[in-house]
């Protein structure tokens, strides 16, 4: 078994709003090894992006780490210093953000935003290195030379993206967190982003956490996947497994909320209803109120995450005992 890389343990984080606390990660728990994929699901407010800026240390003001732990490569980050979190930030570990393509300096060259992460970590490194490198790094991405003194808008959604892509390998970090990466392009850059996220991957050996509300991406990419909902996770193994047999109601809803990228575009449903308001969750499996398998136990107590064969874990009643 490879070493973790990444180890959570009973995170729970989320914001403090004038209406109380709210826990947009409640109690979660998974590792990360070296090298590995793990992509996490889920609908839109299940708390992905907090858990991604959790692990960053870069939660908004008002967002907080309310206990747990985090250890990147042995070490505990909650309660760390803010100036040495800053310090592993690009350099062990980076992100490329939901709105990538926003997130590029507009005023500023590619080259010298490029230049500036280099900078900012490499004490030292001359203008001429940090650019040479830059160049081989939008050259990995697929991006020309020559449009290393580009402009964020002189260049496609899918460009800056990989421009984005690029900025976050630029250090050689161990652990990348992609937050939707892909989502605002259209089906086909989003494939080659994919599959060129994949090309370096092995090349370099990082570890990648995926987080998108595609399900069927997340599939064909990831090594093991974690279904979150209402701020916990609710399935969690390999993804191949999950994919042939997914176990909660909820992955299974999710499963037929997406045509297959490949295929036949078979019949897809949703799921009815909408996640709880993370403010009051609901008793008991918050999944509860939209569960067609839904039974009296499960709006009385939160199922554990339970294995419930190899390398597979889900919180589910009908898998504690209950009827399939
Ligand atoms: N700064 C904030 N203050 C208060 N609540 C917030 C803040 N940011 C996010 N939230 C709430 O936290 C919950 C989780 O949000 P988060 O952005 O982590 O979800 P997500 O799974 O990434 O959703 P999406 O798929 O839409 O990106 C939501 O209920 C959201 O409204
Ligand atoms: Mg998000």
């Amino acid at each position: 078994m490879a070493e973790n890389i990444l180890e959570i343990k009973h995170l729970v984080a989320g914001y403090e709003t004038r209406l109380g606390s709210l826990l947009a990660v409640d109690d979660l728990s998974f590792s990360l090894a070296k090298g590995e994929f793990i992509g996490i699901a889920g609908e839109s407010g299940c708390g992905k992006s907090t858990l991604a800026y959790a692990i960053m240390s870069l939660l908004e003001d008002n967002g907080m780490i309310f206990s747990g732990e985090i250890n990147f490569k042995g070490k505990n980050l909650v309660g760390l210093k803010k100036a040495d979190l800053k310090k592993m930030r690009w350099d062990q570990m980076s992100m490329v953000f939901q709105s990538a393509m926003n997130a590029l300096n507009p005023v500023l060259k590619i080259s010298d935003q490029l230049v500036d992460v280099m900078q900012a970590h490499q004490k030292g490194i001359s203008v001429k290195k940090a650019r040479q490198k830059a160049a081989e790094m939008l050259e990995l991405v697929d991006i020309p030379v020559d449009r290393l003194d580009a402009y964020p808008h002189q260049l496609s959604g899918g460009m800056k993206q990989r421009v984005m892509i690029a900025m976050a390998m630029i250090l050689n970090p161990d652990l990348i967190i992609m937050d939707e990466p892909t989502t605002a392009l259209d089906v086909v850059v989003q494939r080659n982003i994919i599959k060129k996220i994949e090309e370096l991957r092995i090349k370099f050996d990082f570890s990648v956490i995926f987080i998108t509300h595609d399900l069927s991406l997340l599939v064909e990419i990831s090594d093991r996947l974690a279904i979150m909902y209402a701020g916990k996770i609710i399935e969690f193994g390999q993804a191949q497994r999950i994919y042939e047999q997914p176990e909660h109601p909820y992955t299974k809803g999710l499963m037929n909320s997406f045509p297959p990228l490949l295929g036949d575009l078979e019949e897809f449903g949703g799921i009815p209803g909408k996640p709880p308001d993370l403010l009051k969750p609901p008793a008991g499996c918050r999944f509860y109120p939209r569960c067609e398998k839904r039974m009296d136990i499960c709006h009385q107590k939160m199922p554990d995450l339970i294995n419930t064969g190899q390398e597979r874990q889900t919180a589910c009643y009908l898998y504690q005992g209950g009827h399939k």
